[in-house]
């Protein structure tokens, strides 16, 4: 048995994999072998979360049935209604994504059924219901009144529907997707880490996806793209970014939105984010954020050759579709429940507890002195 460390499990393949694969190397990245863009240009989200959890792309009866079925399971119990009503105004709303998922666990009559057949049932009732809960919160924390979903809405749409009350454009409506399709799944990342970690000790999935929400929430994670908003607002206009970005570099900050454990020459999702935050400024006549984005992203890839990741462009693009900084990560939750999913099942299916070691160094053996003699 190696002593070596590898702290962050830095290189290390902890087990196999048949969702995603990642590809630092030609900047790839294929869901079930489908590249994620080749998936964007001509997938609605839908299919791609299909494709996620079953291994394959449906054709058009499954996709109806799939549709159907995540329809049926959005409305939310009275109980988790008025609990959401109840919630601070001010919680976090990440916190409001793990809360929901838990007591969806409370609720759910398979919660204790860890069978292949319950856990997709399981899957698409917090698949469906999760984005449910969380414009109820939207709108709740702003003292507006609840949207219900729309049967006949996509589930972009329908999300759109329920924060705000209408559907924008299609333009924007595919650009939001096309943020779920990227959102959706990316191997081995800390948030699955920790799915398949909970799964492994064959607790159930509820517990892993709120798990995994904690974990996506970090700013080193999934809450770089609310960061990243931060970010832009601290710098405000584009003729303070080239200073601003300086001045963080030499300061040795931290830029949020930037660098990847596994890519280190660019990400392979940002080039189709990017595309589609640059159409989503255009429909608002937006110049301002491009502009900071890139001088933002020349500088730090000048200075340190650090190249932006997916959470760089998706924060201004939920920000112009008119977005809480808040809620960005949550809507990453919406979307990578799919891919968390997949993980869950796959561990189950194939389980070893997930059991490191660790190097001791603290205290040599004592021995206790009683109480009164200390
Ligand atoms: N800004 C400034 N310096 C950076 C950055 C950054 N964003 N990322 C890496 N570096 C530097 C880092 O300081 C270190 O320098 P040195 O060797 O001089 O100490 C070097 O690059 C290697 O970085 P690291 O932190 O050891 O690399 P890692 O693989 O452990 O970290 C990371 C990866 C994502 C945690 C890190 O790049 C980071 O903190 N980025 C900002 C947060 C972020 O955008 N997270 C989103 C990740 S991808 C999408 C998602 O999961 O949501």
């Amino acid at each position: 048995m190696s002593d070596e460390i590898k702290k962050g499990l830095l290189g290390i393949v902890v087990d196999e994999t048949e969702v995603s694969k990642v590809m630092p190397e030609i900047n790839s990245l294929t869901y079930r072998g489908y590249a994620a863009q080749d998936l964007c240009a001509k997938c609605k989200f839908e299919e791609v979360a299909y494709l996620i959890l079953n291994g394959e792309l449906p054709n058009k009866k499954q996709l109806k049935n799939f549709e159907n079925q995540e329809r049926k399971e959005r409305k939310l119990s009275k109980t988790l209604i008025e609990d959401i009503k109840k919630f601070p105004k001010k919680a976090h709303p990440m916190d409001v994504a793990r809360t929901v998922v838990s007591i969806m666990g409370l609720e759910d009559k398979d919660t204790k059924d860890n069978s292949h057949k319950a856990n997709m049932l399981k899957v698409m009732r917090i698949f469906a219901k999760t984005p449910v809960a969380l414009a109820a919160f939207y709108r709740s924390r702003k003292g507006k009144k609840i949207i219900s979903p729309k049967k006949k809405l996509s589930f972009s749409e329908n999300f759109f529907h329920m924060c705000f009350g209408k559907i924008p454009q299609k333009e924007i409506v595919k650009a939001f997707d096309v943020s779920l399709i990227l959102y959706a799944e990316h191997s081995f990342n800390v948030s699955t880490f920790t799915a398949r970690t909970i799964t492994s000790s064959l607790s159930d999935i509820h517990g892993a996806i709120t798990g995994a929400i904690a974990s996506l929430k970090g700013p080193l994670h999934g809450g770089a793209n609310e960061e990243v908003m931060h970010m832009i607002n601290k710098i405000k206009k584009p003729e303070n970014a080239f200073k601003w970005i300086n001045n963080a570099l030499d300061k040795k900050d931290v830029v949020m939105g930037f660098g990847h454990r596994v890519y280190k020459s660019g990400d392979s999702r940002v080039p189709t984010m990017r595309e589609y935050f640059g159409k989503v400024a255009k429909i608002k006549k937006d110049k301002k954020f491009e502009k900071i984005y890139d001088i933002v992203e020349k500088v730090m890839i000048e200075r340190k050759n650090i190249h932006p990741n997916v959470d760089y462009p998706t924060g201004p693009t939920y920000h112009l579709m008119g977005f809480d900084t808040d809620f960005f990560t949550p809507i990453f939750v919406i979307s990578r429940i799919t891919g968390w999913s997949a993980h869950i099942i796959e561990q189950y299916a194939a389980n070893k507890l997930i059991r490191p070691l660790a190097s001791y160094k603290g205290n040599q053996h004592r021995k206790v002195i009683q109480l009164n003699q200390r």
